[in-house]
């Protein structure tokens, strides 16, 4: 897959900016505040998603016009070729068109897959879980476009869940569809991610690079995550009133960790060097 046209306008720092681009690497290149990174972030929105700086869609906005702002690409991928146009007015909220047609943002994970290493994590391996579950779901992404959702219905299911809990109710009735759904989606979502760190764990084994490998694996936070859906369900319910106490659910695929043990040493990841951190992390990408 790669992207033949990019236009940003009135994105960041861009008032109209056509990105010449081939099939091939590319470095860009220029001064500080050229807007190198913006158009990066310009890319990234073009996967379902906040975009690599997770900035709301007004930031983008070009100010001081701040009129909102557009993107426009082609992305071509063996013979076929989409047009992919995403924008934001201050009046209404960000739209997705595929070739010309209306389209949710998740529709994108079908056509783009996109990846980022930013310099701000480096300190992936060190920081808390969330990091690494939103990278691994990135990586996830790449493999299984229908990843996305299962993480939205998941986390619409789990929203409403923690309202309940929040206002203290205890009358099953409320809970029961809710759980149905995040045990549904919340398994899907675990074998998605274990299926692509194996793919990820494979790729790395039989590839010959000068970065070391990193041994990855998926944890749960406190218990283990429950390993089919009718489990699932009964956990939730029977946790409902540790839940109540915590104000949030427990259990679930939102308190999972990525795991990473640096190959060469045998140690993991956290323990391991700023430099030996860096280079897993481009092992795995
Ligand atoms: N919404 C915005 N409107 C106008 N300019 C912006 C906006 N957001 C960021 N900028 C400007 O974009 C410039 C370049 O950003 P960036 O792409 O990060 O530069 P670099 O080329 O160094 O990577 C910065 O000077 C910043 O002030
Ligand atoms: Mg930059």
């Amino acid at each position: 897959m790669h992207i033949s046209q990019l236009t940003l306008s009135h994105f960041r720092s861009h008032k109209f900016t056509q990105v010449p681009v081939g099939n091939g690497p590319i470095a860009l290149f220029g001064s500080n505040g050229a807007g190198k990174t913006n158009i990066l972030e310009g890319i990234s929105l073009l996967s379902p998603g906040k975009g690599l700086r997770r900035a709301n869609a007004a930031d983008l906005s070009k100010s001081p016009e701040n009129i909102g702002w557009k993107l426009n690409a082609e992305v071509v991928s063996g013979t076929n070729s989409n047009l992919i146009e995403t924008s934001w007015k201050t009046t209404s909220s960000r739209t997705v068109k595929i070739n010309d047609k209306l389209a949710r943002q998740n529709d994108l994970a079908k056509l783009v897959r996109v990846v980022w290493l930013l310099p701000s994590m480096d300190r992936l391996w060190i920081e808390g879980a969330e990091g690494r579950r939103k990278f691994l779901d990135r990586l996830t992404l790449s493999f299984f476009p229908k990843h996305a959702d299962c993480v939205l219905n998941y986390e619409k299911a789990m929203r409403e869940r923690n309202r309940l809990l929040k206002e203290k109710m205890t009358d099953g009735v409320w809970y029961k569809a809710l759980e149905s759904q995040m045990a549904k989606n919340g398994l899907l979502i675990q074998l998605n991610r274990k299926a692509a760190l194996k793919k990820i764990c494979a790729s790395q084994n039989s590839s010959t690079t000068m970065f070391p490998a990193a041994e990855l694996s998926l944890s749960h936070a406190d218990s283990d995550m429950p390993t089919d859906e009718a489990e699932f369900i009964l956990s939730l319910s029977e946790s409902r009133h540790l839940d109540i106490l915590a104000g949030r659910t427990l259990i679930g695929p939102h308190r999972s960790d990525m795991e990473a043990i640096y190959l060469p040493k045998g140690i993991p990841a956290k323990d391991s060097s700023t430099g030996e951190q860096k280079a897993m992390l481009i092992s795995i990408i």
